[in-house]
């Protein structure tokens, strides 16, 4: 495409969402409020969707089908037009049996993709290959961020407080199950059961006693062959704090904190039915101011931008902590593409910080356009 053509044409935004993780329908959700906000007098905008199979196909975005109606989690469809990416930036429709047939130039990726395979440094690679800007963090940011274990490594380089855990790989369960069990009971219970690269709670059990271990474990690997076990945080409150990356090479700005309490209904803790389903919503309070003194929220909105700033984030990412019965401010996890409907937490906290949910899609997608392809 000459240069002059290319001025005359907007920015194309590829939106991609769905994905191979089990977050799947949450990506869907957030991918058609999202493509309602892009403001379509700067961009394009084409919607890209991947299949739980793997498969890229160039869906409608139709925001309807793509929301939780009846309880029933929308899926990316299948029987769209596959695509993929081929050289010079171009989405190319690759229908087998027929000529491959450009798109035009992708300017700009969207990845609204939550989980492995997506918010991992996945597709941040493969757009690194095909040197493709996009929102939000790198390959290793995305990679460190998704990993419950390797994340609390850097944080705690960084001189950030992370609770006890145990780590079970593979191997290590296979091999010796009961050193695992023992090395669990020297946290004591009760004990959060993760698959270490997981997200949207799934997969996730609190366990009381030692007889609900292995269960937990069979659970936690049917996500993840890697297991993180953590000591449970003493009657914590969990603080979420928004980052976003500056503008013109600026410092991040970190939002103000939100408050997540979940109570009754069987529910101990933050879970995938309170997170996302119509009935959970019953059981869970969000607060956005969270009700803190001025000193501690001060505190835990620092560590938030240190914690950004040890994974090397960039654009966006939402830093989650549990500010417990003593005082202390243990952080949970950072999110590099938090959830992010018009509902959730992340659009929240901006937009009690004075960034209103097409701005915030918008600027994120300023911020990828300006930043440079390559190494950074
Ligand atoms: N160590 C812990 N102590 C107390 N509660 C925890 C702990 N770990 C997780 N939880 C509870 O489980 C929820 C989900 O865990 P989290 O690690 O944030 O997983 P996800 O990545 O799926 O959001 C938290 O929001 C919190 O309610
Ligand atoms: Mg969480």
């Amino acid at each position: 495409m000459s240069e002059y053509s290319r001025e005359q044409r907007k920015p194309r935004v590829a939106v991609v969402f769905g994905g191979r993780s089990s977050e799947h329908a949450i990506s869907c959700v957030t991918a058609a409020n999202v493509l309602q906000a892009i403001d379509r007098d700067v961009y394009d905008v084409v919607p890209v969707g991947i299949s739980t199979s793997g498969h890229w196909v160039l869906e409608s975005g139709d925001p309807e089908r793509l929301s939780i109606t009846d309880g029933k989690l929308p899926e990316v469809d299948v029987t769209a037009m596959p695509v993929l990416f081929g050289a010079n930036r171009e989405l190319v429709v690759s229908e087998p049996g027929t000529v491959p047939s450009t798109l035009g130039e992708v300017d700009v990726v969207f990845p609204l993709l939550h989980g492995p395979w997506g918010e991992d440094g996945t597709i941040q690679g493969l757009l690194e290959m095909s040197d493709i800007r996009y929102v939000g963090s790198g390959v290793l940011s995305s990679a460190v961020g998704m990993d419950k274990h390797y994340m609390k490594v850097v944080f705690q380089a960084a001189g950030l407080e992370v609770g006890p855990y145990v780590v079970i790989r593979d191997r290590d369960w296979v091999r010796d199950a009961e050193a695992c069990r023992k090395a669990v009971d020297e946290l004591g219970y009760p004990v959060f059961v993760k698959p270490a690269r997981g997200g949207s709670s799934l997969g996730i059990s609190k366990v009381n006693s030692r007889d609900e271990l292995d269960d937990a474990i069979v659970e936690a690997r049917a996500h993840d062959p890697k297991v993180i076990v953590e000591a449970s945080a003493n009657d914590p409150r969990e603080i979420e704090v928004g980052v976003l990356g500056g503008l013109d090479g600026g410092p991040a700005e970190v939002s103000v904190c939100g408050e997540v309490a979940v109570s009754g209904g069987g529910h101990d803790f933050y879970d995938f039915e309170t997170k996302y389903l119509p009935e959970g919503e019953d059981y869970l309070a969000l607060s956005v101011p969270a009700d803190l003194p001025a000193d501690v929220a001060a505190d835990i909105r620092a560590k938030a931008l240190t914690a950004f700033d040890a994974i090397e984030a960039e654009g966006l990412a939402r830093v989650d902590f549990f500010l417990d019965a003593d005082g202390r401010v243990v952080i949970n996890e950072i999110n590099t593409m938090p959830g992010f409907t018009p509902t959730s937490m992340f659009p929240r906290l901006w937009e009690e910080s004075g960034i209103d949910y097409p701005t915030l899609v918008n600027r994120l997608l300023d911020l990828a356009m300006t930043r440079p392809t390559g190494l950074r």
